[in-house]
């Protein structure tokens, strides 16, 4: 430290500037002003902040804080923004409510809001059964592919999720394909063979030409199936009819699931939205489905397999 009297000014020798009298090692600072650029910015925030402090609210007092002139809060703020898109949100919910599906598919402002709406309603009512992508299970279809039992039209699609299949709604899509061994409608030995057809019908140059049991299957196939299935397993929309020549399975592909699926039928339920959400939360459903990559165009040939 240095030894100086305090109250004399030291005067740096190089600089001819006045030092603070700190001194470490030899090394003394000096008493330079502090520069004007930083003062003005000094004065502005201090400008600043009396403005600042008469608009908004600033100073904790015993009761609470000082308000502002405005009364303005970061709550009222939240309101104001909440109201704007609350408003925003019911005039596209109304708009939904009256607009037709082709309306919403071509308005790209709506179509996003109804896509978005609907990808929630999905994931509230939906995911139990369909998966949280919409990618099915055994029993439950996959809504993500473009193999349609009902058909993948926006309109067929509303219809389902409307009406639901086998439901309890009086409108709903019913068809119900017999339980061919439980009824005694075929043979053990006929649904093992007619099983067999359609476990190859989806294997190219196979349909019934594998084997004498298979022959016997397509037989079999074309006096009792054809008639919902199609020609050639192709599947029919209007009866719900799954398509049997590709290798896409409601149920399951192997032998003795094909077996069971023939013996017993299935008959799934898929329940009637209806009543349960609104007319517009059902659009919005519709238009998330079919955006989930095998939604078909409205007049498009169903896609038929090799
Ligand atoms: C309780 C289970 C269950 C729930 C919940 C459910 N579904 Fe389904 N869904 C099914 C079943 C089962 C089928 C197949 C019915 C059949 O055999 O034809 C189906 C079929 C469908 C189809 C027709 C698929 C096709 O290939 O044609 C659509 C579309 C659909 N569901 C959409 C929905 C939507 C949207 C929701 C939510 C609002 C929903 N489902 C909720 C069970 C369910
Ligand atoms: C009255 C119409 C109808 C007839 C006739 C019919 N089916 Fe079906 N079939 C359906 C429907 C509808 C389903 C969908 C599941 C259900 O509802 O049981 C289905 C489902 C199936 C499945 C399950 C497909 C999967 O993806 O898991 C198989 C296999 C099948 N049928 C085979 C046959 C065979 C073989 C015959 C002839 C012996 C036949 N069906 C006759 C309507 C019919």
């Amino acid at each position: 430290m240095s030894t100086q009297d305090p109250h004399k000014k030291d005067i740096d020798s190089v600089t001819g500037i006045e030092t603070t009298g700190h001194e470490w090692d030899g090394i003394k600072e000096l008493n330079n002003p502090a520069p004007r650029w930083w003062l003005w910015v000094f004065y502005v925030s201090v400008v600043f902040s009396i403005g600042y402090w008469l608009i908004y609210p600033a100073w904790p007092t015993l009761s609470g804080h000082t308000g502002g002139n405005k009364g303005w809060t970061e709550y009222s703020q939240l309101k104001e923004d909440q109201a704007e898109q609350v408003l925003e949100r019911a005039g596209l919910d109304t708009k939904i409510d009256t607009a037709s599906l082709k309306d919403i598919k071509a308005d790209p402002k709506l179509y996003e809001f109804a896509r978005a709406a609907g990808a929630a309603a999905f994931r509230t009512n939906c995911t139990v059964c369909h998966g949280s992508g919409g990618q099915g299970g055994k029993g439950f279809p996959n809504l993500v592919d473009d193999d349609w039992i009902w058909g993948g039209t926006l309109d067929d699609i509303y219809t389902t999720i409307r009406y639901g299949v086998r439901s309890t709604s009086s409108n709903t899509r019913q068809s119900q394909m017999p339980a061919w061994g439980k009824d005694g409608l075929l043979k053990s030995d006929e649904i093992e063979a007619v099983a067999t057809y359609v476990e190859e019908l989806h294997l190219p140059g196979k349909k019934g030409e594998q084997s004498a049991v298979s022959a016997q299957g397509a037989k079999i196939f074309a006096d009792n199936c054809t008639v919902c299935h199609g020609e050639k397993g192709e599947g029919m929309q209007t009866v719900g009819a799954p398509r049997l020549n590709d290798n896409i399975w409601l149920y399951g592909g192997e032998h003795a699931t094909i077996v069971e699926s023939i013996y017993n039928s299935r008959a799934g339920v898929m329940p009637t939205w209806e009543g349960r959400l609104s007319d517009a939360t059902i659009k919005e459903l519709a238009i998330f489905v079919h955006s989930l990559g095998g939604g078909v165009e409205a007049g498009a040939e169903p896609t038929t397999a090799p």
